[in-house]
């Protein structure tokens, strides 16, 4: 499968010196590291990376580490032959072996676990490998392009991510700062995907009118370019001007709230109840159990929180107080919605 020639949007300053940079270590064969908040474009800048390399007509292989399962993540990447664990009836390859001499994307390092990261530098290292259950060396040659969007220095600090590991991936970094510090970007952001909408998707084009336009300059983007790409293509097939604007606006208020507003209160007691009203209300009456279920949501979206705000957003520390491990910690957060404030 070819992908388009990747094109990274914007002139401001942030966006300008990434494209420089993305350009000049394109060919060069050095460990790049990604770095920024989710849907700011580090998969796209990863496979530009590729695509002006010597590279270019070998693979581009990504791998997701916060999509697999931590048992899963080492065969993954190294693969496995016949009967090496139970399950493992067929030999398969791993992504590096996929990648051979194109370019091996590591997407969301940072949730590597940590007795990977070991086995990870090693294979860096000594740029071979045995599949697992496997007898012959496989050698690495895929260059390797890391993404993450935490904050790994300070996962480095609480002793979830190697430093060595670190320094061998960020050979070159990059950081891609999130699209509310660069709203300069947003015209020719918006310019370029309704183009696309209209040529590849023969969509009538778009206008936006200058409410939208105002939202859009004042909006915080918390999920980024993705965010405005879902909100444009919504727009050019649903025509939903107003939608979209009373979206925007309730994420705002939601953020600011307007002094009318009482504070939200984070009573953990008041939430059953909360819960058991909204369903009287609705007059549609629930099961039992989904009445359980909502009502557990809200009250461990609470507490945990609270453990993270206590504890600085050091998840690490939060999943000890809470008792639970580190991946299902992440996993929940990912579940109910759970993400630091941002600054
Ligand atoms: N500067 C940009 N120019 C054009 N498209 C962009 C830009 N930044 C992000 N995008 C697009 O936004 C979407 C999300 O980008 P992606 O690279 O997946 O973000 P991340 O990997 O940081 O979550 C993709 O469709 C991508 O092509
Ligand atoms: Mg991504």
């Amino acid at each position: 499968m070819s992908f388009p020639q990747p094109v990274i949007i914007g002139s401001s300053p942030a966006i300008q010196k990434v494209n420089t940079i993305t350009r000049k270590v394109a060919g060069v064969d050095l460990n790049v590291l990604i770095t920024g908040e989710s849907g700011v474009g580090k998969e796209l800048v990863a496979r530009s990376l590729h695509f002006f390399s010597p590279r270019k007509s070998a693979p581009f292989i990504k791998v997701n580490s916060a999509a697999l399962p931590s048992e899963l993540i080492e065969s993954e990447l190294f693969g496995h032959e016949k009967g090496a664990f139970t399950g493992a009836d067929r030999a398969k390859a791993g992504k590096f072996e996929l990648a051979g001499q194109g370019s091996i994307f590591l997407d969301e390092i940072g949730e590597i676990p940590i007795y990977m990261q070991a086995k990870l530098l090693q294979v860096l290292q000594d740029r071979f490998y045995y599949r697992i259950g496997g007898m012959k060396e496989v050698a690495v040659s895929a260059r390797v392009i890391a993404a993450t969007n935490q904050n790994l220095d300070q996962e480095m600090l609480d002793g979830n991510f190697r430093d060595d590991l670190f320094y061998r991936l960020s050979t070159i970094s990059i950081h891609i700062p999130p699209l509310r510090e660069r709203k300069d970007d947003l015209q020719e952001l918006i310019e370029f995907f309704c183009t696309q909408m209209e040529k590849q998707h023969n969509l009538p084009r778009i206008n936006l009118n200058s409410r939208l336009m105002d939202l859009f300059y004042e909006y915080h983007w918390p999920g980024n370019v993705r965010e405005l790409e879902n909100y444009l293509k919504r727009l050019s097939v649903l025509e939903n001007y107003t939608e979209i604007a009373e979206r925007i606006q309730a994420n705002l208020d939601h953020k600011f709230p307007s002094e009318e507003q009482p504070p939200v209160e984070e009573d953990e007691d008041r939430i059953p109840e909360e819960v058991l009203q909204e369903n009287l209300n609705s007059k549609v009456f629930p099961s039992l159990k989904e009445v359980r279920d909502q009502a557990v949501h809200r009250v461990e979206k609470v507490v945990i929180e609270k453990v993270l705000e206590e504890t600085g957003w050091n998840r690490k520390r939060a999943s000890q107080i809470l008792q639970i491990s580190y991946r299902a910690l992440l996993y929940k957060m990912k579940d109910l919605d759970i993400a630091p404030p941002y600054k």
